[in-house]
């Protein structure tokens, strides 16, 4: 089968498409043909040494797919060879940027009939992080104030949608040229913070008391901002994972005079996640946002847009795609 993959730790450079033997399937697995592969930032830290401890390289990158079960190994209850799927898979196994993939069926749920590949897979790890995040971490409650630091981007953007859908009022901070598209999501104030402070705009936003749940998915200078603009007793989800941007023990100073809760969010991905995540789509509460689609000669381009670190909307990998049929 076509692979592309990282054939060690490093940059782009590393990316080669090399021909790997098709897997096959453990018991509980899946082999799945993949139809289109969703990229997330952390595909980039993986290839550039993150979590590597016990990763064999060369390495297959990106675990958002969506893809047709090729077959089944001898436990496998919840599907059948034919079936659409769609998952976020373990970080951990190897990733799914090649013809082929195994998943284990506890991580997959059916793909919604309403999307296409593409879509599907834009989906899975967005999807199951804002809602473990904004439902299981900090308890989003109908009424409450949510401030999105980076509401732009693939993570800020599911953040967006999910907390309209639970019934807060949703503040987005973005740079200006995505004030449009923050509304077009459903955001019911936008903050540039290329032009304002977004502490004193959320501040003034919220009669001064600052948001009951803030999300920060910036890091950095971003998360100092993040936790100014907290509530008494608010709930502060912390997302970004580049180490660099770990913020220091003292940047928690202003919890202790908000009485505020910090949530470190790292997804767990599950079937359950991916069930809810399905229904929302059913529901039409969150809908697919494609940036760019690519075909799997391009991965190196995909992950150039990711390290930009200004993306609006998802960037996905279309297998059966030509060359010469990129859009973006
Ligand atoms: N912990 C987890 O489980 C988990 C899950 C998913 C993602 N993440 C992490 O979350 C981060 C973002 O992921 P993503 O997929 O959303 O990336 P992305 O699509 O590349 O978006 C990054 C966003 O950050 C915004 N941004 C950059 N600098 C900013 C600043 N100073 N203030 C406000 N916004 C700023 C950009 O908006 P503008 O262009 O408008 O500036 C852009 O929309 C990554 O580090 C990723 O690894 C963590």
């Amino acid at each position: 089968m076509r692979a592309m993959v990282a054939i060690r730790p490093g940059g782009r450079e590393t990316l080669r498409l090399v021909d790997l033997p098709i897997p096959r399937p453990g018991p509980d697995e899946i082999l799945v043909r993949v139809k289109a592969l969703g990229l997330n930032p952390v595909d980039v830290k993986i290839r550039g040494g993150y979590r590597a401890e016990g990763r064999s390289w060369p390495l297959p990158l990106g675990w958002d797919v969506a893809g047709v079960v090729e077959q089944i190994g001898q436990v496998v209850t919840r599907f059948k060879p034919g079936d659409e799927i769609f998952y976020c898979g373990d970080l951990t196994h190897p990733g799914a940027s090649a013809d082929y993939h195994l998943v284990n069926q506890r991580l997959a749920t059916l793909k919604p009939a309403s999307l296409s590949f593409v879509e599907a897979a834009s989906l899975p790890l967005v999807g199951s992080t804002m809602l473990q995040g904004l439902g299981r971490q900090a308890r989003l409650v109908k009424g409450e104030t949510v401030a999105i630091f980076g509401a732009a981007g693939g993570i800020g953007g599911m953040g967006v949608m999910l907390a309209r859908s639970m019934g807060a009022r949703v503040i987005g901070v973005c740079s200006g040229h995505n004030t449009d598209y923050l509304r077009e999501l459903g955001a019911d104030e936008v903050i540039d913070y290329t032009r304002v402070d977004p502490v004193k705009a959320i501040r003034a936003l919220t009669g001064g008391r600052g948001a009951e749940v803030v999300v920060d998915t910036v890091g950095g200078e971003g998360f100092q901002q993040a936790i100014e603009s907290l509530a008494p007793f608010g709930r502060l989800l912390f997302l970004n994972a580049f180490p660099e941007n770990a913020p220091p023990l003292s940047a928690l100073n202003p919890l202790r005079l908000t009485n505020g809760a910090l949530h470190c969010v790292m997804v767990v991905p599950s079937g359950e996640l991916m069930g809810e995540l399905a229904e929302h789509i059913d529901k039409g509460t969150i809908t697919p946002k494609v940036e760019q689609v690519l075909p799997l000669e391009r991965l190196a381009d995909g992950h150039a847009r990711l390290e930009s670190r200004h993306g609006r909307g998802k960037v996905v990998i279309e297998l059966d795609m030509k060359m010469s049929e990129s859009i973006s």
